[in-house]
């Protein structure tokens, strides 16, 4: 086993930012949500509708690069015009893992003097240094997984075949090494859509019925 991953559902995704919403309704009244593009723009999206907020932002974070790999330090882009000066906003991600991100985006939204800053995220692993104010489940350090959310599929599972894929493999062989590796259950129909589409983009091959990376992949 390399490291676990797994795939999660649409329906875990509405029901993680619908026990947010539950925590946040009546402790915390944001104006405005700042979702931390890209993993925390579906959540924010959602978080806008159930509290109500239509003021929605983002501000692009960037630090884990290939899945599961971090990218050096965390970096952030944060457009100056932000309007949140003197607002309440909730800042929203989909996972704290190191919880540099967070921080990053905590230390430079600061600086745009909102009246008050929370932080939530549906995800939160418990060796994070950053802790949210608000979160919907928490994951032991020991349990740690790789999340491969519906909104980042292509590049995660492209990204985990990549590693197994040294020499053209038979789907079927590939979705046995996904389970081994990664503890990964995607079953051989599904991965043989993703593997065509893929194909389609030209980030895999296929020949004879085996799929291979592309030459200097
Ligand atoms: N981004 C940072 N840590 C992550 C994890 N464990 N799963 C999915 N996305 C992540």
């Amino acid at each position: 086993m390399q490291f676990q991953a797994r795939l999660v559902t649409w329906n875990e995704i509405v029901d993680w930012c619908l026990k947010l919403r539950s925590h946040i309704v009546g402790s915390y009244h944001p104006d405005a949500i700042i979702g931390l593009s890209r993993g925390g723009l579906v959540p924010a999206r959602l978080l806008s509708d159930y509290l109500w907020i239509k003021d929605l932002f983002s501000v692009k974070t960037e630090h884990w690069g290939i899945t599961a790999s971090k990218d050096g330090e965390a970096k952030i882009t944060a457009d100056p015009s932000l309007p949140i000066r003197g607002k309440n906003v909730l800042i929203v991600d989909d996972i704290t893992d190191t919880g540099s991100s967070m921080k990053l985006a905590v230390d430079t939204i600061k600086k745009f003097q909102p009246a008050s800053l929370k932080t939530s995220t549906m995800l939160h692993i418990e060796h994070s240094t950053y802790v949210p104010d608000y979160f919907a489940t928490s994951v032991s350090a020991m349990e740690w997984t790789w999340f491969i959310f519906p909104w980042n599929i292509y590049e995660d599972v492209l990204n985990l075949t990549g590693k197994i894929l040294h020499a053209p493999m038979h789907v079927r062989d590939l979705s046995d090494a996904l389970k081994e590796n990664f503890g990964l259950d995607i079953n051989q129909r599904y991965l043989g859509e993703l593997l065509q589409n893929f194909a389609k983009s030209g980030k895999v091959v296929s020949s004879g019925g085996m799929w291979g990376m592309p030459q200097g992949k």
